[in-house]
């Protein structure tokens, strides 16, 4: 849904691609770089991209923070945004438009090692690569983190609820190795599983190597969000992604309530 907000800058600033600043409701130096929301902050999930009327680069959200409340301040979000070319923004209150097209996608790699910087990782750069080819993307960002359920239950609640992320895909970790316990973690914050997925993965990868069956990936929706467990190889997130990627735009329609007839989808 389109939306238009006021932003102030306190001077011209100057951007290169890539730079981020933040979005605050009130000064907060020690955030450097920041715009001031002139109005109360809508709700805005990664992906959004905000289009400043005035000139200047365009920008991403890409990421939401939660500030906690200190003293008189009360407990505030607050938005990580990225240029999106180099630009200046103008100081002063400017407007922006604010909308999002296509899906912002996180990957998590579940890897000791990987964590560790132990172990390079080829299997999250997979599902991004694979996802950007099949999905009309706004966003692509990744996580390595080691194999620990609460740390993946934690990331999957914030990235799902909070940040507003549409498909988190998580990589490794689905196996049978005392450490493995993607599934697990999962399945404590899915809200509706979704059998299917898993059965899509399974016969997919089922015609490719007969220890898919070791494979113990889940899939459901949390929020507003689709989660999907693959295995840990490139090879494995190629093969079960193949299998579910067409189905994911539909699903996320549905699971945001679209009413319209789905029986020629
Ligand atoms: N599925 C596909 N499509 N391709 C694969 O190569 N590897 C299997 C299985 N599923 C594989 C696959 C193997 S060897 C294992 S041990 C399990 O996934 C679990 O992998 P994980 O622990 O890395 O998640």
């Amino acid at each position: 849904m389109p939306q238009s907000l006021r932003l102030a800058a306190a001077g011209d600033i100057a951007l290169a691609a890539g730079d981020r600043l933040c979005i605050v409701p009130e000064p907060a130096p020690e955030y450097g770089v920041c715009l001031l929301a002139a109005e109360r902050l809508p709700r805005l999930p990664v992906g959004t991209r905000l289009s400043p009327a005035t000139g200047g680069p365009d920008l991403c959200v890409v990421a939401v923070k939660d500030r906690p409340g200190r003293g008189d301040a009360p407990a505030a979000r607050v938005l990580l945004a990225e240029a999106l070319a180099d630009g200046v923004l103008p100081g002063g209150t400017s407007a922006y438009h604010a909308a999002k097209t296509g899906l912002a996608l996180a990957w998590i790699t579940l890897s000791d090692k990987g964590s560790q910087g132990l172990r390079a990782d080829a299997a999250g750069p997979a599902i991004a690569e694979t996802c950007a080819a099949a999905l009309p993307l706004c966003l692509s960002l990744g996580h390595i983190i080691p194999d620990e359920p609460r740390d993946l239950a934690a990331l999957l609640t914030d990235l799902a609820l909070t940040q507003g992320f549409d498909l988190v895909i998580t990589t490794g970790g689905t196996g049978l190795s005392p450490r493995d316990t993607t599934p697990e973690a999962t399945l404590r914050v899915i809200e509706k599983r979704l059998p299917g997925f898993e059965a899509a993965m399974l016969a997919a990868s089922l015609a490719k190597t007969r220890h898919a069956m070791l494979s113990r990936a889940v899939a459901g929706t949390l929020g507003q969000a689709i989660i999907v467990n693959v295995p840990g190889s490139p090879k494995a997130v190629r093969e079960t992604l193949a299998a579910i990627l067409p189905a994911i735009p539909h699903g996320l329609d549905k699971l945001r309530g679209d009413p319209a007839d789905c029986a020629q989808a």
